[in-house]
């Protein structure tokens, strides 16, 4: 029998944290600031995003958003997210989940599941199989989605004032329906999701992040020593 092995500590297994919900919501903002409060405690961050988040799948992600793919259809759409996500996890997921890291990803596999069903109308199954193939065991530790009213979203929208991608540009029953399908995703699964409140200001809808990250993933401060 091989002891070495067997006494050896197991691989370090980094966290693994996505946020999701509809445009406009805040997600990147809330990722930084959450990645910041993780460094302030000494732990490794990355950062990263979908579609995208390895230079492969940064140039799947131009040919998406800007509209490009979408004349091949909503299969095809699908297939390129998903193929962007199998390189995302390959060149960037996996190894820094190995080393310890925790990983942040502005949206996820949940994004697909999501956008595609609504936007797409391609078939729930359809998309379960390419996430078996694409995604396996790489699932979210948490999914934090940031939840908002269509019409807030709209609103910040209009305010940033940039050109809407492919996606934004779709009418506002369709958003509509992607906030119910987020709503409905955590609904389901509970263990995985938590729901908070968007329309809260920054520092509100930070400390609330704060409050469901550091009792679930950050070891407890080891108790001062007794003054001798
Ligand atoms: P992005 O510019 O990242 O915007 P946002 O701030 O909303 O995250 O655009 C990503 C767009 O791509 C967004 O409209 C959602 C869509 N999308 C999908 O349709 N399927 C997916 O799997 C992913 C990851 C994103």
């Amino acid at each position: 029998m091989n002891t070495v092995a067997m006494n050896a500590p197991a691989a370090p297994r980094g966290r693994f944290i996505t946020f999701e919900g509809g445009e406009g919501a805040g997600k990147s903002t809330q990722l930084a600031r959450l990645a910041a409060r993780l460094r302030r405690r000494g732990l490794t961050v990355v950062e990263t995003r979908e579609p995208g988040g390895s230079p492969g799948a940064e140039v799947v992600r131009t040919a998406i958003l800007s509209g490009a793919a979408k004349k091949y259809g909503p299969f095809a759409e699908a297939m390129l997210f998903a193929a962007a996500r199998a390189d995302h996890i390959a060149q960037t997921i996996r190894p820094a989940l190995a080393s310890g890291a925790y990983v942040l990803s502005d949206r996820f596999v949940d994004s697909t599941r999501v956008y595609q069903t609504v936007f797409g109308e391609v078939p729930a199954d359809a998309l379960a199989g390419l996430e078996r193939l694409t995604v396996g065991d790489m699932m979210p530790d948490l999914t934090i989605i940031l939840d908002l009213p269509v019409e807030a979203s709209v609103e910040r929208l209009r305010k940033r004032g940039a050109a809407p991608d492919r996606f934004e540009g779709e009418p506002l029953e369709r958003h509509r329906a992607i906030r119910d399908r987020f709503l409905a995703l955590a609904a389901r699964e509970p263990g995985r999701f938590a729901v908070v409140d968007a329309s809260a200001d920054e520092d509100m809808v930070e400390q609330v992040i704060w409050s469901l990250v550091e009792p679930r993933f950050l070891p407890a401060k080891a108790p001062a020593e007794p003054a001798a």
